[in-house]
């Protein structure tokens, strides 16, 4: 586990220069995980060094998969194929990752062998019910903890396809399902209830499966194998929202982040951030590792309050805590809604905004599914991140504009997504020490 850390965040020079934020997380562990299942061996560039994608590369290579580290952000996974995981020799560690410990809990139902998923704090809180019930349907065994993590998966089982419908908008779950489905027998068939990124069919589609999809629904066919193919990774657009926000509250800002991942399923923060007023340029469009990406200039500008389109919750999903801060320092008030999901998320990122931005002196009404946040003015104070990543960078982008001095506590999590953020943000003209 980590040790403590604290900042101390406060209000900086205006944003300035060129950064280019590290690799897409979704991203990684997938280029991972199937790279580990493939036949033959996958490179993958612009790897996520962050403790999540890491400890899928460690549970991996406890399996039995050589993956190499030549250097910063490259992976060789030497793939085993679909069948050739060893039986690990203890619980594998998720740590804080919820992508892990669902996308694996699909690929472990369908082996030889039991497993054991564990995980952090934060993460053994989170819900499995969502994952364990519709692979139980499709045949799978798995014990948890009241819903919860330890997961005890049983091997041996014969899968079967379902045709299941996503009680919430999920990836995780979708992806899920979709592993479990390669090894099951027949079609797997996943339809959501709002399309959520589909970085799993597009790279299993990538790596030869027989795998259909349009928004909102996919189909992959069991019993085919996959074959290995370079990944490369574009920039995590939810790390990059950090510094959009921070460049667009900040007065006299102009930041040019190069080539952020522009998948649709993940871009819902532009749109919303544009109807609040945002100045955000997309420059040299362009294709790497089969994504869209785009470099964004971001400009100051004035924000205003809006109703967030519950329409664009679900491609935005991890990027409310930036928005939260953005309608702080907007004028009027900005209302969220159909976002519960927040609520299960590395903490309770509905909570955690409101008590944070209400010790800064900004008024959060809270409801069930979202909250009213009302623009205001934010003044120093001290606010606890609840070692969730999001929230201690948001806090941090909020000092920004804050009249003192923001003390975050417990912020050592931010190394699960996005090592280096406060060098990064300093660079950038952020003011951001450890505390
Ligand atoms: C992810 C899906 C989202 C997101 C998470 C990563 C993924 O979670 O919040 O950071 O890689 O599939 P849900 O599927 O629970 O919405």
């Amino acid at each position: 586990m980590n040790a403590r850390q604290d900042w101390s965040a406060a209000r900086g020079a205006a944003l300035h220069g060129e950064l280019t934020v590290p690799g897409d997380k979704s991203v990684s562990h997938r280029a991972i995980m199937f790279g580990a299942l493939a036949d033959g061996v996958t490179r993958i560039d612009g790897f996520l060094e962050g403790e999540d994608t890491r400890a899928t590369a460690a549970i991996f290579a406890r399996m039995g998969v050589r993956i190499e580290a030549p250097s910063d952000g490259v992976r060789i996974v030497h793939g085993v194929g679909l069948h050739g995981l060893q039986p690990p020799d203890g619980p594998l560690d998720c740590g804080n990752a919820g992508t892990a410990m669902r996308l694996l809990a699909g690929l472990l139902a369908g082996q030889r062998f039991d497993s054991v998923l564990v995980g952090d704090e934060s993460l053994s809180k989170r819900p499995m019910r969502r994952v364990i019930e519709p692979l139980q349907a499709m045949g799978a065994v798995i014990e948890s903890e009241d819903g919860r993590a330890p997961l005890r998966i049983r091997g041996g089982q014969a899968l079967r396809g379902i045709d299941y419908t996503l009680p919430v908008a999920s990836a995780q779950l979708k992806s899920a399902l979709l592993l479990a489905g390669l090894y099951a027998q027949g079609e797997t068939h996943v339809r959501e209830p709002h399309p959520t990124r589909d970085y799993s069919e597009r790279m299993l589609a990538a790596f030869g499966a027989t795998c259909a999809f349009v928004p909102g629904e996919a189909a992959l066919l069991g019993g085919f194998p996959l074959q290995a193919r370079d990944v490369s990774v574009p920039a995590d657009f939810s790390s990059a929202a950090f510094f959009i926000v921070a460049a667009s509250i900040v007065p006299g800002s102009e930041l040019l982040l190069r080539r952020v991942g522009m998948n649709p399923r993940r871009t819902g923060l532009l749109h919303v951030l544009r109807a609040m007023g945002a100045d955000i340029v997309e420059e040299h469009p362009d294709e790497q590792g089969g994504e869209p990406v785009a470099d964004l200039r971001v400009r100051h500008a004035p924000l205003h309050g809006i109703e967030v389109p519950v329409e664009h919750v679900p491609d935005m999903i991890d990027e409310f805590p930036a928005l939260f801060v953005a309608a702080a320092c907007a004028q009027g008030a900005t209302v969220v809604r159909g976002a519960a999901e927040l609520r299960v998320k590395e903490s309770d990122r509905i909570a955690t905004m409101a008590t944070g931005l209400r010790a800064l002196g900004i008024r959060v009404d809270e409801t069930a599914d979202g909250a009213t946040i009302h623009g205001g003015t934010l003044g120093g104070g001290a606010i606890e991140a609840h070692g969730d990543h999001r929230i201690a960078m948001a806090f941090a982008v909020a000092a920004q504009c804050a009249q003192g001095e923001v003390r975050i506590g417990d912020v050592a999590n931010v190394a699960t997504s996005f090592p280096g953020f406060d060098a990064l943000a300093r660079g950038a003209g952020m003011r951001l020490d450890a505390a």
